[in-house]
């Protein structure tokens, strides 16, 4: 995972280089790090935590010339100061920051004299960058074209940043399976970054790196050439304004704000729809190419993949299914891959493994949809269609907004593949739903809180719609309040999971489904006969400790609102654990390795 960002140009202080860094730091926050030239010489700054702990250590006169800096989500080697980017080769000629896995570097490491020092199994255990930077070192490159020859022995995935300290104005950079993007502002000074956002207070034109290609930034000019060493024209693209803010407002943090935003977010994804005639291509001609519908991600993308796959089996009766996309990778034997849409749901578009099994199924020869919150990802480019989701950025690593938008955009979908008029009234049905998010009693989410924050564990119930909910209200909880939450269909409790059950156990039952609900609760009462605390989120009265109710709607919409409260107590419960839910444990935003 991790983001890199790379600067040239006029003296800038290193502090704003650390805020353009702060705009990636949903990519991971072990630790932070910038090498800064000026004509003093070069500096390197790092430290351990997120990039506020940097920030403190950058002195406010330090002005730069040329900078590279990183954020990391640690992968080879554990989060220290020592691992923390950038890294230094032992000569001190060479600077690296990088973003993705070098596959080869214990036989790179063989290769090379210095290996003693920083190989992996020495005491300092060098990580697969460290091991990069003393090969790269090690090759004696002199020139730019050296540095892309090289490249041949390289294995893995690298958006890399280099500085070489003889060459104060200069800046080396090789990109594949790592999203990298360049842009230079009226004054003609060079940014570089995981994400354009990044360039958005100094320019919103930027260009995109494809996979195998490198750049030499030199006396301010930019000069890219693919592996054989021909020079490549690049088109600019431009940053949608959305992108550009990233404020919490008057919110505690983000996960808060994302929460609140939900009704706007899926009014603002109908206005667009409707205004760019988004899913006019996808209409009941389109559907019948196709004899099978797939759809793949991974955590909250993929349980919004399993209710896709229930609005399309309910309301286009045609065969679907959701896959892991770290599974699906190794299913070979999908039936007639020609005549199977594909539907990758990420939020960041940038999860590696919901990649590779884009790419897997695209030499196939399958039709891909990506379905993404984030319009220049690298999923969106791969695909053959693209299903924006609208949500706007979505900061805290939980994902909130974007869950509620991909059920919206599937809902909508569905109905485009039937008919126009379906679709127009899906269309009135989400902006109706939009006015009832809230319409929960808040004091009782609050209480749930507390008591769920006071446990170790929780089991979460529910049938068909209400169990992906369950899923993906356990989710949440796990996420951000460390509570081992497990969620299993209700039918399943007294199959294993009722062993969990103790005294005071939360049991989250979700029964939204008048149909369903009485069989629910016939399950529940076996938990709660061991002991368990009910805590329901239903349509229906219920005699139980927590009652959560919610006004009855359309089945095929319920999922949307009845995530609302326990993505809630999940924030309220993380809050009372001391947690901050933007940025909980081990985990990143953006899931960039697989
Ligand atoms: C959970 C969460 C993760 C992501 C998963 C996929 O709150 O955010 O489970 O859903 O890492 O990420 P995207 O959607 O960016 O592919």
């Amino acid at each position: 995972m991790c983001g890199i960002v790379g600067y040239i140009g006029q003296p800038r202080r290193a502090e704003e280089i650390v805020d353009i860094l702060s705009l990636l730091e949903y990519r991971g926050y072990d630790s932070a790090g910038i090498s800064g030239i000026n004509d003093d010489g070069c500096k390197i700054i790092k430290e351990v935590g997120s990039i506020s702990n940097l920030r403190k250590k950058i002195p406010q006169q330090w002005s730069v010339t040329n900078a590279i800096a990183h954020t990391r989500w640690a992968t080879h080697g554990a989060s220290t100061l020592q691992n923390a980017h950038p890294h230094q080769s032992l000569d001190k000629k060479w600077i690296i920051v990088h973003n993705g896995i070098i596959e080869n570097y214990k036989e790179l490491c063989s290769r090379i004299s210095a290996c003693a020092n920083i190989s992996p199994n020495s005491r300092g255990g060098g990580t697969d960058t460290q091991i990069l930077i003393e090969y790269i070192a090690n090759k004696n490159i002199d020139t730019f074209e050296d540095f892309v020859k090289l490249f041949q022995d390289i294995k893995g995935s690298y958006a890399i940043i280099c500085q070489n300290t003889q060459k104060p104005n200069e800046l080396y950079i090789a990109k594949k399976n790592s999203p990298l993007y360049i842009a230079s502002d009226k004054d003609n000074n060079i940014f570089l970054a995981s994400d354009p956002v990044c360039f958005s207070k100094y320019t919103n034109v930027y260009k995109t790196f494809n996979d195998n290609e490198f750049a030499h930034i030199h006396d301010q000019k930019i000069f890219i050439v693919d592996s054989e060493l021909r020079p490549i024209i690049k088109e600019s693209s431009k940053l949608k304004d959305d992108f550009v803010e990233q404020t919490k407002l008057d919110y505690a943090h983000f996960m808060l704000k994302e929460i609140y935003e939900q009704p706007d977010a899926l009014r603002r994804q109908v206005d667009f729809y409707k205004e760019q005639k988004i899913l006019s291509k996808f209409n009941s001609d389109f559907l019948s190419r196709f004899n099978q519908i797939k759809l793949v991600g991974c955590g909250t993308a993929y349980h919004a993949c399993m209710i896709g796959v229930k609005y399309i089996e309910n309301i286009l009766s045609i065969p679907a299914s959701a896959e892991i996309a770290s599974e699906f990778v190794y299913n070979t034997n999908v039936f007639e891959p020609k005549r199977t849409l594909y539907i990758f749901v990420s939020q960041s578009g940038e999860t590696a493994d919901t990649i590779k099994a884009l790419n897997i199924q695209k030499e196939k020869g399958a039709t891909c949809i990506a379905l993404t919150n984030v319009a220049y990802s690298t999923l969106s480019q791969q695909a053959d269609y693209c299903l924006p989701i609208c949500a706007g950025p979505e900061v805290s690593v939980a994902s909130t907004k974007a869950y509620t938008c991909q059920l919206s955009a599937l809902y909508l979908f569905a109905n485009a593949l039937k008919t126009n008029e379906d679709l127009e009234k899906a269309y009135n049905n989400i902006v109706e739903l939009s006015t009832k998010l809230f319409d929960f009693n808040i004091e009782t989410a609050d209480k749930i809180a507390e008591y769920i924050s006071s446990k170790r564990d929780a089991v979460f119930i529910g049938k068909n719609f209400d169990f992906v909910t369950a899923r993906e209200g356990a989710l949440k909880i796990k996420e951000i309040t460390y509570v081992n939450a497990n969620a299993c269909p209700s039918g399943e409790l007294k199959h294993g999971y009722l062993a969990i059950v103790e005294e005071g156990t939360p049991l989250v039952v979700v029964a939204t489904d008048e149909e369903l609900n009485s069989k629910v609760f016939n399950s529940s009462s076996e938990a709660v006969a061991r002991g368990a605390v009910e805590i329901v989120i239903s349509t229906d009265d219920h005699e139980c400790k927590y009652l959560i109710k919610l006004k009855k709607i359309n089945p095929l919409l319920m999922p949307m609102l009845s995530i609302v409260p326990i993505q809630y107590i999940a924030y309220k419960a993380s809050i009372l654990k001391g947690i901050n839910p933007d940025k909980p444990r081990n985990l990143a935003k953006s899931v960039t390795v697989e």
